[in-house]
Formats: C-alpha cells, sequence, structure tokens
C-alpha cells in the first residue's frame, strides 16, 4: 500500500495528536508540510517531523500557494477558520482530513461538502467516537439484530464541569461568534454517532438549553477578574485557575492556554495573568450553553433523547433500547457493553477492543481514524466508521436544526428542513 503524505495546516493541539500518531507509523504516513503562525508550535512541528524548512509556512494560504505537495491536507484550524483553507485544498484536488465540525455555519458546510462532491475528493471528518472500539463493537451489535429493532436511544454528554470551564467558558469555544453553537461544535460527535448507529433519517427535531451557571450574575462577592489576584473564595473554588493551571496535573490544560507546546511553568503563569485562561469563570465573554436537552424522531418510530451537560465528572452514556434487548454503556470507568436479553432473560458483558476511556484520549478513537483514513486512501478500508462527506454533513445539518429549534422555541420538521437547505 502506498505511504500518505500529509500537509498540516493549523499546528495545535489537536494537529499535535494526530501528528504523534503518524510519526509512529512512519511506513504508512510522513508529514511533509505546514502551516501554522504561532512560532514556537511551528518550529516544534518541523523539528518533531523532520519537515524541510522551505516547506514550513506561517499560514495556510502560504502553503496552499506551492500547489498540491501531498496526499492529504489535515485542516485543523478553528472552526472559523475551516471554509479558506478547506475550499483551495479541495480545488487544488487534496483529499482532506478536516477537523469537526465541517465548518462553523450551515452555509459553509454545504459548500465545503457541494465542492468535495464535485470534485470527487474524499473529505473525512474527524468525527473520532466512530473508531473507538467501544462504539465500533456496540454497532457491531446493533447491526447484528442482538436486540432487535431499536425504539428509543437515550445518550447523554458529560462534558465534566473542568473541562466545560476550560473549553466553553474560557477557552477558543466559550463564544459562539468565536467557534459556534454547543451542539454544532461539541455535541456533533453525539448526533453523529446516534445517527450513525441506527443509520435513520431523521424527521424532526426540539430543543431547550441555556447558560445559566457560568455568567456575571454568579461571580462571587469580591471576586477579582483574574484568580491570581487573589479571590476571597480561591481556596473552595474548584476552578480557580490557579489551582487548575500551576500544577503540572494535565498537559492538555496547560499546553493549551499556554500555546507552547514544551510547556513550562513560566508559560503558564503568564497565560493565567495576560489571558482569559486566567479569569474568573464567571466574568469571562463565553455565551455556549451549559446544558441543553434535544428531543429527536427518526424512521420507524424511533425516538431519541439527548442531553449535553456541564454539571458532572465527565463522560458519555447511553441506553438503547430495542424490542429484543437492551444496552448500556458508559464511556468512563466501564470496560465492557452491558447487555440485558429478553428472550434469555439475562445480562451479559460484553468486552470491547479498547480499553481506554473516551475523553482525553478519545478511546482510540484518535489512532483509529489516522488508521482508516491510510486504509480508505488506498482502497482497502473494510470498516463501516469512515463516512462520506455526505453522511457527515447530513449529520451535520440536523445539528444546526437542533440549534434553531433552541434559539426558536419550536419544533422542526427536519425532512422540510433538509430539504429547504438543499434547495437554496
Ligand atoms: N475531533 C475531536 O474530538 C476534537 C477535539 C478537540 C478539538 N477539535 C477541533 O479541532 C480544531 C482545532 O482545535 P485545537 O484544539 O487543535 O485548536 P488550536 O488553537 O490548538 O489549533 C489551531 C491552530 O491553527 C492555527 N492557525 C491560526 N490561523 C492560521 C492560519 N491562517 N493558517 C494556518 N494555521 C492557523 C493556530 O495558530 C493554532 O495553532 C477545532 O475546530 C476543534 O473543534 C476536535
Amino acid at each position: 500500500m502506498k505511504k500518505l503524505t500529509v500537509a498540516i495546516i493549523g499546528g495545535g493541539n489537536r494537529a499535535q495528536v494526530y501528528g504523534d500518531i503518524m510519526r509512529k507509523i512512519p511506513d504508512k504516513y510522513q508529514i511533509v508540510a505546514v502551516a501554522e503562525p504561532i512560532d514556537n508550535r511551528r518550529e516544534f512541528l518541523m523539528h518533531r517531523h523532520k519537515i524541510a524548512p522551505e516547506m514550513c509556512f506561517r499560514t495556510w494560504e502560504e502553503l496552499l500557494e506551492k500547489g498540491k505537495v501531498a496526499d492529504l491536507c489535515m485542516i485543523t484550524t478553528m472552526d472559523r477558520l475551516r471554509i479558506g483553507p478547506a475550499m483551495k485544498a479541495i480545488e487544488l484536488g487534496y483529499h482532506l482530513m478536516l477537523e469537526k465540525p465541517i465548518a462553523s455555519t450551515l452555509e459553509e458546510c454545504k459548500m465545503i461538502t457541494h465542492a468535495a462532491e464535485k470534485k470527487g475528493v474524499k473529505v473525512i471528518i474527524c468525527t473520532v467516537l466512530r473508531y473507538t472500539g467501544l462504539f465500533v463493537k456496540l454497532k457491531e451489535i446493533i447491526d447484528s439484530g442482538r436486540i432487535g429493532k431499536v425504539m428509543s436511544i437515550n445518550h447523554e454528554e458529560g462534558v465534566g464541569d473542568v473541562h466545560q470551564t476550560h473549553s466553553y467558558v474560557r477557552g477558543n469555544w466559550g463564544n459562539s461568534a468565536k467557534s459556534a453553537d454547543m451542539l454544532v461544535q461539541k455535541s456533533c460527535h453525539d448526533i453523529d454517532i446516534i445517527q450513525w448507529l441506527i443509520e435513520k433519517k431523521c424527521k424532526s427535531v426540539q430543543s431547550y438549553g441555556m447558560l445559566s451557571y457560568f455568567k456575571r450574575d454568579n461571580a462571587p462577592v469580591g471576586s477579582p477578574d483574574y484568580c491570581i489576584d487573589g479571590c476571597p473564595v480561591g481556596e473552595e473554588c474548584p476552578y480557580n485557575a490557579v489551582k487548575l493551571y500551576l500544577p503540572d496535573d494535565s498537559y492538555w490544560m496547560r499546553s493549551t492556554c499556554a500555546k507552547v507546546f514544551e510547556v513550562t511553568d513560566a508559560d503558564v503563569e503568564k497565560a493565567i495573568r495576560e489571558t482569559q485562561y486566567g479569569k474568573c469563570v464567571f466574568k469571562c465573554d463565553n455565551d455556549v450553553v451549559d446544558h441543553q436537552t434535544v428531543n429527536m424522531l427518526f424512521e420507524d418510530d424511533i425516538t431519541v433523547t439527548f442531553t449535553m451537560n456541564a454539571f458532572n465528572k465527565g463522560g458519555r452514556h447511553m441506553h438503547i433500547m430495542g424490542t429484543k434487548g437492551e444496552i448500556r454503556i458508559a464511556t468512563l470507568g466501564d470496560e465492557v457493553i452491558h447487555l440485558y436479553d429478553f428472550v434469555k432473560k439475562q445480562h451479559e458483558d460484553i468486552p470491547f477492543n479498547d480499553l481506554g476511556c473516551i475523553t482525553g484520549a478519545h478511546g482510540g478513537g484518535d489512532d483509529g481514524i489516522v488508521q482508516a483514513i491510510y486504509e480508505e486512501l488506498n482502497g482497502v478500508y473494510k470498516g463501516k466508521s469512515v463516512p462520506t462527506i455526505r453522511e457527515s454533513y447530513y449529520n451535520h445539518v440536523i445539528t444546526f436544526a437542533i440549534e434553531e429549534a433552541r434559539k426558536k422555541g419550536i419544533m422542526i420538521d427536519f425532512e422540510e428542513y433538509y430539504k429547504k437547505v438543499e434547495e437554496n
């Protein structure tokens, strides 16, 4: 099989993670170009992957001006910086490994989808849950008919209180104008996995959701703007930036806040003094929801509820109810799929290949997608996880419809909605 060459656009956290996975399988991947404006990040990736200095660029425009220099273009820029590089890379004939969401607006998602279909290139969205041992096994069980016809799914995404404050209050995704609405940018994973598991068309959606806790009204009396300036409730506050970022507990959180891969205490201290990562979680510029519920109806009368919520330790839980049995899973701290068979009246614990948890290492999903893309682009992929861009787009359109239903307080007929989106 052919070794794939890769050009990275957006050399941040995700590029570092995927890049390191590719680096471990040099017979399959070679990173040959990078575009990243932050000097320390670009230089880190240049040395890490032995990229020729003349193939290291500050912006995506400079890299793509060189034409098609690799088989695959990995686009891991922020949500709002997806459309430009994606459209240009498609025009040049690149296959894309494109981070989720496809883009931050419905119009842009549609443009990318249509352009990719017209050009005939593969655009593979990084909905990494599809590639985890847990969800691959779950799909296999559902497809085998073991629990009969699926009637209902209750699915919960516990974002986790600390993760919520790090990413969706202080971080890149707190403000919808800088990223997108919560379901589009975060829970597009969940809507995608639900639709993938049942493979049915969506018929209608409705939703409630709001930002209730992480806002100014709840700031403790006397709290300074920055935690490091001494907060009267700093000792008991779970989100005190000094306690969250300065101890060397989470490389991911420290390197994200400082925007430095080889991060030091001095980098972190500077970040929590000068950036929003050090701000009181009740005084940031966030506006995305901290809890949201969704009701969905799919073909064949399948009802689905989905809840995204900040107020928990984190992890996903799913309960799938079929005519012959039910399944329960948890992504954090559980190592088996729990099945109850109505006919045998028996419980069964079914192991899956990957014992990792979904949060953090994405339960093997990051490794899984890298391997799957290699096989897909070499024409030998046999799994069910790699979606076409049309499938990913369809599931993104559902999330946009959900957000519209939430904001307008209405139920949306999804068949009509999708038809209109495609006609416009
Ligand atoms: N699949 C998943 O589970 C998953 C998990 C986390 C994040 N994400 C998605 O990945 C994307 C990136 O997230 P991240 O945490 O890596 O963000 P990041 O901020 O660490 O990385 C983005 C990088 O793009 C760079 N950039 C900015 N302007 C650029 C330009 N003009 N040309 C080239 N590069 C430019 C930034 O300097 C930054 O280093 C987001 O859209 C996010 O939603 C997906």
